[in-house]
């Protein structure tokens, strides 16, 4: 894997962009995967599995909590894997701190398992991560029974479980997937019945992990309940490709005269979906044909044509929907079109602050935008002219600053590019076998 200070040269693509990718794995299916499938009972498989550096690091820090995973091959699209499920109780204490790197999906999530083992751990992550807000998993887990050290809320965190946790019904102050998860997580281990409740729907991948593997679920209108003390049951699983991922091809198509690209064996679960009807509305030609469900995570084939780059406003209560998307549908606008987010402050506590370290590239690459509180405002008239920017460490910008760069008249210089690696090692590759 590159390492993420790597600089990266993109050069306009006058011609468009054409061809047909697999992105890998999703990510946010594979973290949920291997989570569950460690506390199954039996071996699960798993294909797909993503090849970005956040879910290497959830294996690693399960490895350290005493799982044995195998790795047995590798596709197009990622890992084949085989995880010997410890059971519900089943996990070790780690003999050393484990490391979450840059993913904040492996600390909330696993903060929601290690809420529940009657064993403390340490767990840390890299500068970007030791950045981010964990008062969010803290409250409800502590309120659950488990014991959360933390300076300011920041990590690392020494989590000390318990394996009498109360069950707990939680209104979360900000839409999390992640606080959803790891609430539900410590649910499965709590004694009755775990609510979690909405204010706007967030993805259900580990509601629909959680069936998969054998557990009930019982969906509400403004959440979901699990009982505690299910067992899981190890199963074979299939990762679709990562809606995320395939974002920055179909925004590279939709911005590009020309263009053409076929996205094969892609997630359609309608909590990701959003990003297609923001694209139509932006004036892009979407199709998209479903072909088939596996494991409750339905999936297919969208293909997007470049027609036109119009004005589009992104409400608040679509942002969750988009969240990771924002700063590639920003890139979309710069050539020609307009966007204005609100209602997504959510952005400035990810892996950069990415309302400030967008608008601060798109500017060096002779943007006009404008930075909100809680979003920001693209006005694409004037076609950029590219520059050198700083991606922060950040993978979702290093990728969006490449697609903006497309379509400026001189080259782009992107520097930590190799961020891209944290959800899309392949990016770069694939970026230069679809020129046309
Ligand atoms: C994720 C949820 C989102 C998203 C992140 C992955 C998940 O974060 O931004 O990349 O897998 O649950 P929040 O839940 O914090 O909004």
């Amino acid at each position: 894997m590159m390492p993420s200070s790597q600089t990266v040269i993109v050069h306009p693509a006058p011609g468009g962009m054409r061809g047909q990718v697999q992105p890998p794995g999703d990510k946010s299916i594979s973290h949920r995967y291997a989570l569950l499938a460690s506390l199954a009972d039996g071996a699960s498989t798993i294909r797909g599995y993503s090849t970005g550096g956040d879910c290497a690091s959830t294996l690693a820090c399960l490895r350290r909590l005493g799982v044995s995973i195998e790795r047995t091959g590798q596709d197009a699209d990622g890992l084949q894997l085989t995880v010997a499920g410890r059971g519900l109780r089943g996990l070790l204490p780690p003999s050393d701190v484990l490391d979450a790197g840059n993913s904040g999906s492996t600390m909330r999530m696993l903060a929601g398992i290690l809420a529940a083992q009657p064993f403390s751990t340490e767990i840390t992550g890299d500068n970007s991560l030791r950045r981010r807000p964990m008062g969010r998993v803290i409250a409800p887990l502590e309120r659950m029974g488990a014991h959360i050290e933390s300076v300011d809320g920041l990590p690392p965190l020494t989590i000390h479980g318990t394996a009498d946790l109360q069950p707990v019904d939680f209104t979360p102050e900000v839409p999390s997937a992640q606080v959803k998860s790891a609430v539900l997580l410590a649910g499965l281990h709590a004694n009755g019945m775990t609510r979690i409740r909405e204010a706007l729907p967030t993805r259900d991948h580990t509601e629909r992990a959680l069936e998969a593997f054998g557990v009930n679920v019982i969906r509400e209108l403004d959440g979901a309940a699990v009982a505690g003390g299910q067992r899981l049951v190890g199963r074979a699983l299939d990762v679709p490709g990562d809606m995320s991922s395939a974002a920055f091809w179909m925004c590279a198509a939709a911005s590009l005269s020309g263009s053409e690209i076929v996205i094969a064996h892609v997630g359609l679960n309608p909590t990701r979906t959003g990003i297609l009807d923001i694209l139509r509305r932006f004036g892009a030609d979407v199709s998209v044909e479903e072909d088939g469900a596996r494991r409750g995570e339905p999936m297919g084939t969208i293909v997007v044509r470049h027609r036109d780059v119009g004005s589009v406003a992104i409400a608040p209560d679509e942002v969750p929907g988009v969240i990771d998307e924002l700063p590639v549908l920003a890139a979309l606008a710069t050539h020609g079109g307009e966007l204005l987010v609100t209602g997504a402050a959510e952005l400035r506590v990810k892996e950069s602050d990415r309302i400030s370290a967008l608008a601060d590239g798109f500017r060096r690459m002779g943007a006009t935008i404008e930075e909100l509180p809680d979003g920001f405002h693209v006005h694409g008239r004037n076609r950029l002219r590219g520059g050198e920017v700083h991606a922060r460490n950040d993978h979702r910008l290093a990728m969006a600053f490449a697609v903006a760069a497309l379509g400026a008249t001189g080259p782009t210089t992107i520097e930590d590019a190799g961020a891209a690696a944290v959800s899309y090692p392949a990016f770069f590759s694939v970026l230069e076998s679809l020129r046309s």
